[in-house]
């Protein structure tokens, strides 16, 4: 999107977040697997260019700036947080050079670019100094109401048809603790995002003043201010309410997580992912799962995981930033992160790959087994209570139950090189750096700690005795000294 200097977007995140009683800024609470902020930000890049979002921040400023430096919006000091309409009042500089301004809540993260749009056009059509995107929730306790302006209260109405009922215009918003006994009964809230046209907000920006019930400098009190001064105030309804909850609580945190990620498992289903008990699995909003992949209850697919066709992810299954190609099975309980497992791989029960690894085509991961940093090639297996650590195996290579890779001496982590079709036998421990080449072969319970050339057959373990009639003769001895 280009640079427009008809509209640059304002977004107020330099609160605390008191009420979640959290040493973390409340924009950097995540949804969905995603800080507030970054949803925020996403949906305002959709509407004008990065470089023309201003980020008012100030609690932790320099932690809340850190985490969404990538994204390339600039960012306003707030240093003392006076109000949201001092937030603004801080953001006066950056604004000035442009026609418009929409302003959004770093603690609204649902919202829709397409309801951005529509507050814009409708803002644009209305010709309005201010115009207030508006809901009707279920419950509307601790929001600020609308007050709607009766049809025939103001000289601008002229252009309306008299006794209107669905006038657009407003006459206040009013916070809920300064809400008359008449006014509690209002369905209508204030979501906290709002269009100005920037001439007649800054022309007044300096009257908002702490003079209120909330005993701080509120943008809400510039719908009165404007509307006194004989200027424009309107609103617009969203369409759905659950748009444009806010989350100051860690319980409403907690309500618009769950209503991310239901609408993330109904995209996936209708993309052709068969999701069982939808409401059981935690799928961020950017996973990604081809058709005909089944995922069974209590699945958690998180981050920016990818998943192809026709797998299946069994129950209690943990995904985090992977990758997985078509046909994978992945059984009960296995936890991923960080890894990629290619076409028809099958993991698990009870499997644990952790970054960095690579897991082959066709190879196979069992129950109890630990990976790191260890790529399997093309249908090697390792199915049984093994930990791979910094390690290469060859294509068709065969790892047996119990075996060791010691890859680390205290100090230092070293590598172990399995070539190709090479069998490792049980309970063998390989202490790396070491390699065993191409088709060698490991004799059961072995420790080693020397290279294996290729096609040798390593043995090293302590040499088996079997003394003949042992038992009968120590029995004897004990019966002897009786
Ligand atoms: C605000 C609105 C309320 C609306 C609700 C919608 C005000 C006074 N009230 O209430 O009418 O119904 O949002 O969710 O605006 N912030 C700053 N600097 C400050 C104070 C706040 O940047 O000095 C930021 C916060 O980080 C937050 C946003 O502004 O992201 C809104 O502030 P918050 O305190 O959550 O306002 P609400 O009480 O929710
Ligand atoms: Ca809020």
């Amino acid at each position: 999107m280009e640079s427009n200097a008809k509209l640059a977007v304002v977004i107020m995140a330099a609160g605390k977040g008191t009420r979640l009683k959290s040493s973390r800024p409340k924009v950097l609470h995540e949804i969905g697997g995603k800080p507030l902020l970054d949803c925020v930000i996403a949906a305002a890049s959709k509407v004008v260019a990065p470089a023309d979002i201003y980020v008012v921040v100030g609690h932790q400023a320099e932690r809340v700036k850190a985490a969404v430096a990538a994204t390339g919006v600039q960012f306003v000091e707030q240093a003392e947080q006076l109000g949201t309409g001092h937030a603004i009042q801080c953001a006066r500089e950056a604004i000035a050079g442009y026609e418009n301004i929409l302003v959004l809540s770093g603690d609204v993260p649902l919202i829709r670019p397409e309801t951005i749009e529509r507050l814009w056009q409708f803002h644009e059509a209305q010709q309005a100094a201010m115009t207030i995107l508006t809901a009707t929730p279920a419950d509307p306790t601790g929001y600020g109401r609308i007050v709607r302006a009766a049809p025939d209260s103001h000289p601008s109405d002229e252009d309306l048809s008299p006794g209107t009922p669905d006038s657009p215009e407003v006459e206040a918003i009013v916070e809920q603790k300064a809400l008359t006994s008449a006014q509690q009964s209002i369905g209508e809230i204030n979501s906290g995002i709002y269009v100005f046209r920037t001439a007649p907000l800054l022309a007044h920006l300096g009257q908002l003043t702490a003079d209120n019930a909330n005993r701080e400098v509120i943008l809400t009190d510039m719908a009165a201010l404007l509307r006194s001064a004989r200027q424009r105030v309107v609103a617009i309804g969203a369409a759905d309410a659950a748009e444009v909850l806010g989350a100051n609580t860690i319980a409403e945190l907690v309500a618009l997580d769950a209503t991310l990620h239901a609408a993330t498992a109904d995209r996936l289903m209708a993309a052709g992912v068969t999701i069982f008990r939808p409401d059981t699995c935690v799928i961020d909003a950017e996973v990604e799962v081809a058709p005909d992949t089944v995922i069974e209850p209590f699945v958690q697919l998180l981050g920016r995981t990818r998943i192809g066709a026709d797998c299946l992810i069994r129950s209690y299954t943990v995904i985090e930033n992977c990758a997985l190609g078509d046909n994978v099975l992945v059984r009960q309980s296995s936890v991923l992160a960080e890894s990629t497992v290619a076409d028809g791989a099958k993991i698990g029960p009870f499997a644990h790959l952790r970054p960095g690894s690579e897991i082959g085509e066709c190879a196979h991961v069992g129950n109890f087994v630990e990976t790191k940093k260890a790529k399997l090639g093309k249908g090697a297996k390792a199915n049984h209570l093994t930990y791979l650590g910094d390690t290469e195996v060859g294509e068709g290579s065969n790892i047996g139950a119990g075996v060791i890779t010691c890859n680390y001496d205290g100090v230092h982590k070293h590598v172990t090189r399995i070539g190709k079709d090479v069998f490792v036998g049980s309970d063998s421990t390989l202490v790396a750096p070491v390699a065993i080449e191409d088709g060698a072969y490991i004799g059961a319970g072995s420790c080693i700690t020397k290279d294996v050339p290729a096609g040798a057959m390593a043995v090293a373990r302590a040499r088996q005795i079997s003394k003949e009639g042992w038992v009968a003769a120590k029995r004897a001895r004990q019966d002897a000294q009786k």
